[in-house]
């Protein structure tokens, strides 16, 4: 797709982060817009800054996890923009970090719920409306390098943006014939609120295996910080939808770190690539070491802080050495 006038967009998470970068770049490139986010305080802020663009943008207070009000927010847009979207960018997502071995239901529950769940909330909301109004379109998710890869303290995030990944391939296959395209953004860091996620987290979900308080927050706030622009990161996923890419991955060489990814999982396939995956591992956690654990580097403060840990009372949880 390389037209984006006139075509309206709709961007879960497009108040804050990514999504609201998303929603500058493809406002200035002539999209309708409509933000749908959970945090009325987020949408406010970016309401503000669309009037005095002047922008055509709609905004819409939305929990993607709940089926029934996303079907309303799609009734929505058709009532204020006449049409169902041609786009859809799934954005929106939450994190929380800690020893998978300390995971509760509820972390599941959550970051899955949010992550993946309201991913396929999306699609199948969003899909057959697409599909009915015969105008052919375009879907992204922003998903995360994280989904290439397990992590030890990753594990509901890394599960939920893996399945992502697979999903929306399964949706580029099945959406060619409608005219819709179909790609997944994989970013590493990004300069965000995603430290806030927590704020979010319903009451029901809020029992965690993980130590998460107002110090990681903070903590969280400034690892963020060092991540790509928001902005500058919707232009490349907008070059990314313009080529028509599957993959938009935020690296200067994104076929190289792909195919460590493929080395990795070939690895895991033969005794003798689990002993060459050990040997591989320490070099990358080396490097990974160097790269983000200097002086001034995003993980400054991350072990006293306690980002990463277990909820203190699981003491039967194993403590790691750093922050890795
Ligand atoms: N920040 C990073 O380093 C990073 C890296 C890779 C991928 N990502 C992904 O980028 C996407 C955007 O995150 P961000 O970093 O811009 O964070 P952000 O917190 O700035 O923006 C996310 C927005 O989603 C909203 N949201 C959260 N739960 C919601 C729900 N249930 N329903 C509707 N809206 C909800 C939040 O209120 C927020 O406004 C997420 O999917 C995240 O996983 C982030």
């Amino acid at each position: 797709m390389k037209d984006f006038a006139g075509k309206i967009l709709f961007i879960t998470g497009g108040a804050s982060g990514a999504g609201f970068g998303q929603a500058k770049v493809f406002s200035e490139a002539g999209c309708k817009i409509v933000i749908a986010d959970i945090r009325k305080d987020h949408l406010d802020e970016a309401m503000a800054y669309f009037r005095d663009k002047k922008a055509e943008v709609h905004a819409i207070q939305l929990d993607i996890t709940d089926r029934k009000a996303y079907a309303e927010a799609a009734d929505e847009v058709e009532k204020v923009y006449g049409s169902p979207p041609q786009m859809l960018f799934n954005t929106a997502g939450v994190n929380a970090f800690g020893p998978a071995e300390a995971s509760t239901f509820e972390d599941y529950d959550w970051v899955m719920g949010v992550c993946l769940g309201g991913v396929v909330n999306g699609m199948v909301t969003f899909v057959p409306r697409m599909i009915q109004a015969g105008k052919g379109g375009y879907i992204a998710a922003t998903s995360s390098m994280g989904g290439f890869m397990g992590g030890s303290t990753t594990a509901p995030y890394s599960a939920a943006k893996a399945a992502v990944n697979n999903l929306m391939e399964s949706y580029l296959q099945a959406l060619k014939p409608y005219g819709i395209g179909v790609s997944c953004l994989c970013p590493g860091g990004i300069r965000s609120n995603i430290a806030e996620a927590s704020y979010t987290r319903p009451k029901h979900l809020e029992n965690t295996g993980y130590n998460i308080n107002e110090k990681t927050i903070e903590y969280m706030h400034y690892h963020y910080s060092f991540g790509i622009d928001p902005v500058e990161l919707a232009q490349i996923l907008k070059k990314g939808i313009e080529n028509e890419q599957f993959f938009i991955i935020p690296v200067p060489d994104p076929e190289k770190m792909l195919q460590g990814i493929v080395e990795r999982i070939v690895n895991y396939a033969t005794p003798e690539g689990m002993k060459r995956q050990v040997e591989l591992m320490k070099k990358h956690m080396e490097e990974m070491r160097k790269r983000m654990g200097g002086d001034d580097g995003p993980m400054k403060g991350a072990a006293e802080s306690g980002w990463l840990k277990a909820r203190q009372d699981l003491t039967w949880v194993k403590e790691r050495k750093g922050p890795f």
